[in-house]
């Protein structure tokens, strides 16, 4: 597989948004060992210091571009079996697609269409032993969960094949086998108390499973199930 390299970048997806467009196989990746402006979701900043792994992988999927949200689970739950398998730490899913272990967060993802191929960002906290202000109490690495420094080539390799693998998963099986992989690996799927940020505000009350597109189902206080379609869960 072609993997690009860089020391310091901008964004990964910056980089994977060229290479798609200049219409790279399938599998390509860009990494780098730390970025100037990462990107999270909802328009946040990705920390990305020395000691995490920050790739794109520039996925050309057999889906309609609706399924994008699918893509990002399956790549929650490709990135959530490689960990366990290769680095023997045990992580949970929390919708949409971070990997977190206990309430703190080890990996995000964000998936963009571009180009006519799909851009999956993933930022893993290797051997961080400490956290900027903002996320201290909200993040841990792999270095923090098993005292070990794992190496970061060895992640991306076993990362990218189950990404890879899942894909596959979701081109063959379909839509509801990822539903149910990811709902096996995640506790926040039902009966989970959660807080949801929405725009209009937050909204407290407790998951009730996901729909067949993949969006959670919230039941509020008042009894009322409403849809959650994007946004962040708090505990
Ligand atoms: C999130 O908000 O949880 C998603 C974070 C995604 C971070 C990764 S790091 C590699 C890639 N490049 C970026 O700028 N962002 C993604």
């Amino acid at each position: 597989r072609r993997t690009e390299w860089h020391q310091s970048i901008d964004s990964t997806m910056h980089r994977a948004a060229e290479l798609a467009a200049e219409g790279c196989p399938a599998g390509t990746i860009v990494g780098a060992d730390i970025q100037t402006a990462g990107q999270g979701r909802l328009g946040r900043t990705w920390h990305s210091n020395d000691g995490g792994l920050y790739f794109t992988m520039i996925l050309r999927p057999k889906v309609e571009m609706r399924d994008l949200p699918m893509v990002t689970m399956a790549s929650g739950v490709a990135v959530a079996d490689a960990l366990q398998m290769f680095a023997g730490v045990s992580v949970d899913l929390r919708w949409p697609n971070d990997v977190m272990v206990g309430e703190r967060k080890l990996v995000g993802i964000l998936a963009q269409w571009h180009a006519g191929a799909v851009l999956a960002g993933i930022g893993l906290n290797v051997s961080q032993s400490a956290f900027p202000d903002d996320v201290k109490n909200i993040a841990t690495s792999l270095a923090r969960e098993t005292d070990r420094i794992h190496n970061k080539q060895v992640l991306l390799k076993a990362i990218a094949a189950s990404v890879e693998t899942h894909v596959e998963i979701l081109e063959t099986s379909g839509v509801t086998a990822i539903l149910r992989l990811f709902a096996n690996a995640s506790s926040y799927v039902s009966g989970k108390r959660v807080k949801v940020e929405l725009p209009g505000g937050d909204v407290v009350g407790t998951t009730a499973g996901l729909t067949p597109d993949g969006f959670l189902l919230l039941r509020k206080d008042d009894g009322e199930e409403i849809t959650i379609t994007a946004g962040g869960l708090r505990p």
